[in-house]
C-alpha cells in the first residue's frame, strides 16, 4: 500500500531528530508539486528553533504538537512569482504541502498541516513571526517528528459521492 493511503495527521512525537538531509527530501518533494502554468509560487521556511516554534502557539490555537515537533516548514506563496493576474498560489502551495505529508510518511516520519491562510489572525501572526514580506503569504505550517502515536488507515470511500456523466448519474448509465 503506497504512502498515501497510509497517511495520517501525527501530532505526537518522540525525543528523534530529523535530519537536515531528510528536510531536503521533503522539500524536493513540495517543490516536485504541479502549480497553474508551472509558476511554482511558493517559498519555503525551515524552523529548527524551539522557542520559534513554540511562539506560533499565540497565534495559533491548534498548534501544541510545535512544542514537540522535531522541525516544522512553513509553505508560503510568494504573489510577485504568480504568472497569472489571478490568485491559483493557494492551489500551487496546497498540492506542495500534500507532496510534504506524503513524502514524510513514506519516510515514516509523523506530519500535520496546520492551516494559516485563510485565517486573518494566523496570517497575521504569521507574517510578524517569521519576517514575512509584503508579497509573501503563509498557507500552512507542516509540523514533523518521528511519530510517537499509530494510526490506523483511514478509509473514507464513499461511492455516494461520485457522479457519473451529471450530478446524480448513477454507475452503468453511462
Ligand atoms: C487545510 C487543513 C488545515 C488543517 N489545520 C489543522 C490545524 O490547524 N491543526 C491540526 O491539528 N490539524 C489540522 N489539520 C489536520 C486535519 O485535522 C486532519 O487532516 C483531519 O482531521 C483528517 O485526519 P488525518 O489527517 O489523520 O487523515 C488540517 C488539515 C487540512 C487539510
Amino acid at each position: 500500500m503506497n504512502a498515501l493511503f497510509k497517511r495520517r495527521s501525527i501530532r505526537k512525537y518522540i525525543d528523534k531528530e530529523v535530519s537536515d538531509a531528510d528536510l531536503e527530501l521533503l522539500l524536493k518533494a513540495a517543490m516536485c508539486a504541479p502549480s497553474a502554468g508551472n509558476e511554482q509560487p511558493w517559498e519555503f521556511i525551515v524552523v529548527r528553533d524551539r522557542e520559534i516554534m513554540k511562539r506560533v502557539s499565540e497565534f495559533h490555537p491548534y498548534s501544541k504538537m510545535l512544542h514537540q515537533a522535531s522541525a516544522a516548514i512553513v509553505v508560503c506563496g510568494n504573489r510577485s512569482r504568480q504568472v497569472y493576474d489571478r490568485d491559483y498560489w493557494q492551489l500551487d502551495c496546497s498540492a506542495a504541502t500534500q507532496n510534504i505529508l506524503i513524502q514524510a510518511t513514506d519516510m515514516k516520519i509523523g506530519s500535520v498541516w496546520l492551516a494559516v491562510y485563510p485565517e486573518p489572525d494566523r496570517i497575521k501572526g504569521a507574517k510578524k513571526l517569521f519576517g514575512l514580506p509584503e508579497e509573501v503569504i503563509p498557507l500552512a505550517i507542516v509540523s514533523l517528528g518521528y511519530p510517537q502515536e499509530e494510526k490506523k488507515m483511514a478509509d473514507r470511500f464513499k461511492q455516494e459521492r461520485i457522479h457519473y456523466n451529471i450530478w446524480g448519474g448513477k454507475k452503468g448509465m453511462e
